[in-house]
């Protein structure tokens, strides 16, 4: 049994970590041939990849994969812990799981991702649900395989989640949900310790890839035909501080542009890394995508200082207003809490300004959430839920208005679409993503899937553009 600890996952830990090929131990290969497994994923794009690495190891050990849990044989939930929803949700569902566990005494229920990595959680898990299997850490979800099959010898809850980091595991099998888009992961965890975070305990300090694996990685899936790769990572601006003196996000960016692979994207950006250089080589290279997602959280000088953010209100919108000057079309968007902990009204008021000047085309915007054992939990909160909600529907009406203006604007234009499929709805209708991320519903006569075809768009809608193929 290993728990988390916060006090160790803050830790700076100087080892050098060994890279190792994942390889499936041949005791567990196929042992569960004909068993059925539901895997729910809460939680960011790191969570859904992570999830595309467990499913095509749980495929090596012999499970198949049903779309209700009633159905399955194994039940594993990936968490998040960003929000206090996030942890309701994964809660709730246990809560369901539990009840069918009654009547079916065989089923077999685990946990991985960013809640396993909470004291809190594991704390709770170890109290009050004794009769789920096992719990997994995100430093180690590849160690599935042994601690579910220990939980089974054993009958007894397994948890084995480890604090801190451990080795860097290449190699390791994936079952992508596309076939056309794929993630790669370049930075693991986060050093920012923003003071309301979660992310810097659940995912650990962080670290680098090494540049010739992502590369490998990215050639291999171009070869494969995969048309647009997103680097992940929850600071990818940072990339390579950890390992590399003189080769940094820009050099990565512009070795990945190299390959030639239509589309590239990256999430997300932290403020305070984003170097002139990339911004550079974001203008030079037409296959990065001009759509960047920069999470400002904040538009008051005081409040950004107490959430940690390392930049004021000026610097971001300096940084805002250059990328939009250097690279052609480009298009920003945003994350935004409101209600932080001594947030006046004033306060708010800035962040309401700040959203009217940057006129943004998408965001996702919070409530914020206190988490246990972060520095802003301990904060005196005076503000009510309903002033609270109160903040966050003015601040999603001037969203919305801004993102149906810039729609707009595309009304009577052609633009590149990625088509990812048919629609459900209607024939002949198919949907993708343009080169700034907005998403497209279009009609051709031809089935377009998996190209990248010109569109030409007819109606602006708040969330997505309506039109049809352009055939010149
Ligand atoms: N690494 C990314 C963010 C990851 S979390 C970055 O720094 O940009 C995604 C978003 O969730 C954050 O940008 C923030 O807006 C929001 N978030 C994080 N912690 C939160 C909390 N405690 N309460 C509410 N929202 C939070
Ligand atoms: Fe969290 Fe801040 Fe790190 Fe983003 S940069 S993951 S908000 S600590
Ligand atoms: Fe959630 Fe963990 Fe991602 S807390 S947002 S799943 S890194």
């Amino acid at each position: 049994m290993h728990l988390p600890n916060y006090q160790e996952a803050r830790s700076v830990d100087k080892k050098k970590y060994q890279r190792k090929n994942f390889q499936l131990d041949p005791r567990y290969q196929n042992r569960f041939q004909g068993k059925t497994c539901y895997l729910k994923t809460y939680g960011c794009q790191m969570n859904e990849h992570d999830s595309e690495n467990i499913k095509a190891i749980l495929e090596e050990m012999g499970f198949s994969f049903v779309d209700r849990y009633q159905d399955a044989d194994l039940i594993l939930l990936n968490t998040c812990s960003i929000r206090e929803n996030a942890h309701n949700k994964a809660f709730g569902m246990l809560g369901r799981i539990k009840h069918l566990k009654e009547s079916k005494p065989s089923l077999v229920v685990g946990m991985c991702g960013c809640m396993a990595q909470e004291e809190v959680v594991t704390d709770k898990i170890l109290k009050d649900y004794g009769w789920m299997n096992f719990v997994v850490g995100t430093h180690n979800f590849y160690d599935l395989p042994r601690v579910l099959c220990e939980s089974l010898e054993k009958s007894k809850l397994q948890v084995e989640v480890y604090s801190r980091e451990q080795d860097f595991i290449e190699e390791m099998p994936v079952e992508r949900d596309s076939h056309y888009k794929a993630y790669v992961n370049i930075i693991y965890g986060c050093d920012k310790f923003c003071t309301y975070c979660i992310v810097p305990y659940t995912r650990g300090r962080q670290r680098s890839r090494k540049k010739e694996d992502i590369l490998k990685e990215i050639q291999a899936l171009k070869d494969q035909g995969y048309l647009e790769v997103t680097l992940l990572g929850q600071n990818v601006n940072a990339y390579g501080k950890d390992l590399y003196e003189d080769y940094s996000m820009a050099e990565l960016l512009e070795d990945v542009a190299k390959t030639n692979i239509p589309r590239i994207r990256f999430m997300t950006s932290h403020p305070w890394d984003f170097s002139d250089k990339m911004i550079e080589v974001i203008a030079k290279y037409p296959n990065i995508m001009p759509s960047i997602h920069l999470p400002v959280q904040s538009g008051s000088v005081r409040i950004l200082k107490k959430m940690g953010r390392r930049y004021s209100r000026e610097d971001y919108l300096t940084l805002f207003h250059k990328m939009k000057e250097k690279i052609p079309n480009c298009v920003i968007s945003t994350d935004i809490i409101v209600g932080f902990p001594g947030e006046t009204k004033e306060d708010f008021l800035d962040t309401l300004s700040l959203v009217k000047e940057c006129h943004y085309d998408n965001a996702f915007s919070f409530i914020y959430s206190p988490r246990v054992g972060t520095p802003a939990a301990k904060l005196k909160d005076d503000l009510t839920k309903e002033e609270k909600e109160e903040r966050l529907y003015q601040l999603n009406d001037l969203l919305n208005a801004s993102f149906l203006d810039n729609n707009k604007k595309l009304e009577g234009k052609v633009v590149p679409v990625l088509v990812e499929g048919k629609s459900l709805k209607k024939k002949d209708q198919y949907f993708g993503y343009s080169d700034t991320n907005k998403l497209i519903n279009f009609t051709s006569d031809q089935d377009v899937t998996g190209k990248i075809v010109p569109v030409l768009i007819e109606e602006a809608k708040t969330w997505s553009l309506d039109g049809r193929v352009y055939e010149g």
